[in-house]
């Protein structure tokens, strides 16, 4: 349990970064997926999630109880010390906004297994094929959802022998495009504010970044507690190994007494 626990924190240590400032987070289909509160939380908290209008409560924590509100007969869902969300084992049906105590918290897209992401730059041109095992229809259907939700594709995005063709990509259109039902890909639209920004192969300048950009006054936040669970998560692993050690140690120092006194003992 505990390690299972130790697993997810290091999973969100190292995803939840990716998205932290977005309120927007796809994850694929069977992963974990931590969606924390936005504000600060109370002792009881419930977490809800709305599609299609509709409001359906998951769970409420009471202290570090769980009270489930819905069937989960495969305890999927659970809650962190700091009332975040647990989702188990992620599934397309999960996709929703997911409200903490009626504030929206995270709006998620879990992305059927194997639908590639595509991350295009704003005001450039793609084109996202239908996928080959879609039937032989020339002039398949296309759709678009976003948090489960179907949002319409621009007017002005053609079809071109079974590919969708952007001329120029909006920061609107991103979401999971489906070709005939089939999932065709998920559009990520990234946006071009600064040149050498978020690209991790890519050399930036060496112009110092001394001036604070405010699109990143809200990540702190989202970090914070992954930060705090990586410290408590390490002081633990120190401590255990110096426990560890301090036992061998002693061990040691016992049975080099015992050693010498029983040679003696043998020896006339
Ligand atoms: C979308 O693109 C941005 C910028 O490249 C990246 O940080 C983010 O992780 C991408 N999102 C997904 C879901 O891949």
């Amino acid at each position: 349990m505990r390690v299972n626990i130790y697993c997810c924190l290091l999973a969100c240590a190292l995803g939840c970064h990716v998205s932290a400032d977005l309120f927007h987070k796809v994850v694929e289909e069977r992963q974990v997926v931590i969606l924390p509160c936005r504000q600060p939380v109370k002792n009881k908290v419930t977490w809800s999630r709305e599609r299609d209008g509709r409001k359906v409560d998951i769970l409420t924590v009471d202290g570090d109880r769980d009270i489930k509100h819905i069937k989960d007969p495969g305890k999927r869902f659970s809650t962190f010390a700091d009332k975040s969300l647990v989702i188990a084992r992620a599934d397309v049906s999960d996709s929703g906004k997911y409200l903490c105590d009626d504030e929206e918290a995270v709006e998620l897209t879990v992305i059927p297994l194997g639908t590639r992401i595509h991350s295009v730059t704003e005001r450039t041109s793609f084109s996202l094929n239908c996928p080959h095992d879609v039937g032989g229809s020339h002039d398949p259907g296309w759709r678009r959802e976003m948090a489960g939700k179907e949002k319409p594709i621009r007017s002005d995005v053609s079809t071109e022998s079974r590919s969708l063709i952007f001329t120029e990509v909006g920061p609107g259109d991103s979401g999971l495009y489906y070709c005939d039902g089939k999932p065709a890909g998920y559009l990520n639209v990234t946006t071009q504010k600064k040149p050498d920004g978020g690209g991790k192969g890519k050399t930036p300048p060496p112009t110092p970044p001394t001036t604070t950009p405010p699109p990143e006054n809200s990540a702190p936040s989202d970090l914070w507690p992954v930060c705090v669970r990586t410290v408590v998560v390490v002081i633990y692993l120190i401590t255990m190994i110096s426990i560890t050690a301090a036992t061998w140690r002693k061990a040691g120092q016992i049975q080099n007494q015992k050693r010498p006194s029983a040679e003696r003992g043998t020896d006339p």
